[in-house]
C-alpha cells in the first residue's frame, strides 16, 4: 500500500514538474497552469503569506498586503531584475532602506529570515509576472488596470491610473469602520438607557471612538460639520466647501462621491454624513422630533449647540480622513 502510494506521488509530481516546465517555455499560454504550478507561489504562501495575508482584515493586519508591497517596488520603469535584486536584498536585510516607511512605521520592522536568494528570486518573478489576490479595501482589484496589452509577458506594472479611486476605497473602508462603531454603540445605549442617557454617551464617547479608529489604522478620522454641535467639531475652511459641494450635489440629486487629494505621500478624504430618521431625535428640529427633555439636556451640555433643525436626508457633515500612501 505504501508503495503504491509512493508511486502515485511520483506521478502526481512528474505532472506537475511538466506543467511547470511548459509553463516556463511558453509563459503566454495557459495563465492557469502557469499560476497553480509556479514554484515563486508556493514559496510564497509557505515563507511570506502567514504576515503578507491578503485576507486578513485591514485591523487585523500585521504586515502590509503583498500587493501594496508590488505596487511601491515596481513601476512602469522597474525590470524584473530590478524588482528581484530588491527583493533579495529586503529579504536578506530588513534593516536597509524602507520603500515603505509608512508600513514600517505602523507594522514594525520585519524578522530577518534565512530564505536562499533563488528562492526569493522565483517570489519576485512570481509576483511580477502575476495578479496577486488583492484584499477587501483595496478597490476591484486594481492590478487589473495595470495589464499592458494581453499577452502575460507584457503583464507589467505602470503607475496606477486611478489612484483617487483606489486611496477612496481606503478612506470608505475606515469611514464605515467609524460609522458603524458609533451607530452600533448609539443604538445600544438609546435602547437600553433612552435618549437622554444617550446624550451623555455622545458627549463622552463620541470623539474618543473616532479616535480608537484613527489608531487603529494609522489614520486622523474626524466628524466635521459646518452646524457643529460640538465646537471641536467645527469644519475648516476648505473642508466647510466640500461640505457646499455635498450639500449642492444632494440637492440635484448627483452621485456623492467622495473626494480625495493626494499630496506628498499623505491621502485627504472626505465623504458626507446624511441625516436619517433616527438622527432627528437629537438633530431635528426642538419641541417636534426633539422632545422637550432631550432639548433641556442637549442645552445643559452644549449651550452654543447649532446642530439642530435638520431634516431627513440632509448633510449633516463630512467624514475628514487622513493618511499616508502607504496604509
Ligand atoms: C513574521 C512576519 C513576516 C514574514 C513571515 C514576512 N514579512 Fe515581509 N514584512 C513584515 C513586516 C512587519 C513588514 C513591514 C515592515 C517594513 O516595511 O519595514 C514587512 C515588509 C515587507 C516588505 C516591504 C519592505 C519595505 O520597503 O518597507 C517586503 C518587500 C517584504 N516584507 C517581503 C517579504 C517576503 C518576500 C517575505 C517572504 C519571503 C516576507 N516579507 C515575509 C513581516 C513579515
Ligand atoms: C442621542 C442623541 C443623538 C443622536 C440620536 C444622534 N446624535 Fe449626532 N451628536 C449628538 C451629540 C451629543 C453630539 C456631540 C458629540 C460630542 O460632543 O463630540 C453629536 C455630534 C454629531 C456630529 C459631529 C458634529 C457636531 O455637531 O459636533 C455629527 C456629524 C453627528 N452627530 C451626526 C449624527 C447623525 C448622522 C446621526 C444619525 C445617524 C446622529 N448624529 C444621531 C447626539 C446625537
Amino acid at each position: 500500500m505504501k508503495r503504491y502510494l509512493f508511486f502515485c506521488l511520483l506521478i502526481l509530481m512528474n505532472v506537475a514538474c511538466e506543467n511547470w516546465q511548459k509553463s516556463k517555455m511558453e509563459p503566454v499560454y495557459n495563465k492557469e497552469i502557469v499560476e497553480k504550478a509556479h514554484l515563486g507561489k508556493l514559496i510564497m504562501e509557505q515563507e511570506c503569506s502567514l504576515c503578507h495575508d491578503p485576507k486578513a482584515s485591514m485591523v487585523n493586519r500585521i504586515a502590509p498586503p503583498m500587493v501594496a508591497i508590488k505596487r511601491h517596488y515596481i513601476d512602469s520603469n522597474t525590470t524584473k531584475e530590478e524588482f528581484m535584486e530588491a527583493l533579495i536584498r529586503w529579504v536578506n536585510d530588513p534593516e536597509t532602506e524602507t520603500k515603505m516607511p509608512g508600513a514600517h512605521a505602523k507594522f514594525g520592522p520585519m524578522p530577518y529570515m534565512p530564505i536562499p536568494d533563488d528562492a526569493i528570486a522565483q517570489i519576485a518573478d512570481y509576483i511580477y509576472d502575476n495578479e496577486l489576490e488583492c484584499p477587501e479595501g483595496f478597490g476591484s482589484c486594481f492590478q487589473k488596470v495595470h495589464m499592458k496589452g494581453s499577452g502575460m509577458e507584457k503583464c507589467n506594472y505602470v503607475d496606477y491610473p486611478d489612484a483617487e479611486g483606489f486611496y477612496a476605497s481606503i478612506g470608505l473602508s475606515y469611514a464605515k469602520e467609524a460609522k458603524s462603531l458609533l451607530g452600533e454603540n448609539l443604538a445600544k445605549v438609546i435602547r437600553e438607557k433612552g435618549i437622554v442617557e444617550a446624550i451623555d454617551f455622545c458627549h463622552s464617547a463620541a470623539i474618543k471612538l473616532t479616535d480608537s479608529i484613527s489608531i487603529m489604522n494609522n489614520a486622523i478620522v474626524k466628524r466635521v460639520s459646518d452646524q457643529t454641535r460640538n465646537p471641536e467639531n467645527q469644519a475648516n475652511e476648505e473642508e466647510l466647501r466640500y461640505i457646499l459641494n455635498f450639500k449642492k450635489a444632494l440637492a440635484s440629486g448627483d452621485d456623492m462621491k467622495p473626494i480625495v487629494h493626494i499630496n506628498n505621500g499623505e491621502v485627504n478624504f472626505y465623504y458626507p454624513i446624511i441625516t436619517n430618521t433616527l438622527c432627528l431625535q437629537c438633530h431635528g428640529k426642538p419641541d417636534e422630533q426633539i422632545l422637550p427633555e432631550t432639548l433641556s439636556a442637549l442645552k445643559f451640555v452644549y449651550p452654543k449647540d447649532k446642530a439642530m433643525g435638520y431634516g431627513d436626508n440632509e448633510v449633516r457633515g463630512i467624514w475628514s480622513i487622513n493618511f499616508d500612501t502607504d496604509n
